[in-house]
């Protein structure tokens, strides 16, 4: 049985044939290859994007999805979260896809190995699935051509379980990544690293932007996010006529994180990542679910 609990337990190989797997679903929809599979989807955090995303993939590849909502659930009656994720198992689900505010839920109960388990975000740890869905809207812009290629990630990157992820499947898949945060929001790393967004920008192929992560911060951070914005807001006086494609997870931070010209500029990418991101969570599930499992 395998889980995706963060990409640095897949082989490069195996990222690889997930992203052409998605690449191939893009072009066109394979057939209901989940067909009689179940999923259930236990977030513990909100979501737009992740959710719905792994629901539309599932539902395209013939699979049906059990959504358990923990804010009614008997988790509120002081159940367990392993209980909870026990009892769900005892139901026979093909996979549960769980997103959860502690860096090692997803660890722990892939751990039980009694179902797949997906991580679609744990704390500020790991967020696989973005992870590579970056990856494949990198891979597709530069016709597979990514090695050194180089990545700016600007925001909160301490708190950002996006970064995480990124920065360890953008190292192992030979990027060259910068950091770009004021001192409160930059984590301990070996990476290049500096507060001055301007200074990189002509190093930089494509850049990644993070908003701040309010819910994980213990005391408000900055009290005023325009100050903030004067700095690390990507604006297209900023860019000029830079080569720079221009990313996000979502949600935006609107004329914070990015100005809403570059948004609707063709250097941003972040609705086609979140296009990508269908694709790419249909090729996981066909991984775990029936590659993994000689399927
Ligand atoms: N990118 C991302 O995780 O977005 P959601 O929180 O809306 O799922």
């Amino acid at each position: 049985m395998q889980h995706l609990v963060d990409v640095d337990s897949w082989t490069t190989d195996e990222i690889i044939k997930v992203l052409d797997d998605a690449a191939s679903f893009k072009r066109q929809l394979p057939p209901k290859l989940l067909d009689n599979k179940l999923l259930i989807t236990l977030f513990f955090e909100p979501s737009t994007r992740t959710r719905s995303s792994f629901e539309v993939a599932a539902k395209r590849l013939g699979a049906s999805v059990v959504h358990l909502d923990p804010s009614r659930s008997s988790t509120k009656k002081g159940e367990s979260l392993e209980d909870t994720f026990m009892n769900l198992c005892a139901m026979e689900p093909d996979g549960v896809i769980i997103r959860h505010s502690q860096n090692a839920t997803a660890r722990e109960l892939a751990s039980l190995n009694l179902t797949p388990v997906i991580n679609a975000g744990t704390g500020n740890s790991a967020h696989p699935t973005q992870g590579l869905l970056d990856l494949f809207t990198i891979r597709e812009y530069f016709n597979s051509n990514i090695e050194g290629k180089r990545v700016t990630i600007v925001g909160d990157i301490a708190n950002s379980r996006v970064a995480s992820s990124d920065i360890r499947l953008f190292t192992k898949m030979g990027l060259d990544i910068t950091l770009v945060a004021p001192k409160e929001f930059m984590p301990e790393t070996s990476l290049k690293n500096t507060q001055n967004l301007e200074e990189v920008l002509d190093e930089t192929d494509i850049l990644i932007s993070l908003r701040a992560q309010l819910e994980r911060h213990k005391k408000p951070i900055f009290d005023d996010y325009s100050e903030y914005a004067k700095h690390y807001c990507i604006t297209q006086k900023m860019l000029q006529n830079r080569d720079i494609i221009v990313m996000h997870p979502g949600p935006v931070m609107r004329n914070i994180d990015i100005s809403n010209e570059v948004l609707a500029s063709p250097k941003s990418l972040v609705i086609e990542q979140v296009k990508n991101g269908v694709f790419v969570r249909m090729a996981v599930l066909k991984h775990l679910l029936l590659d993994s499992n000689g399927n």
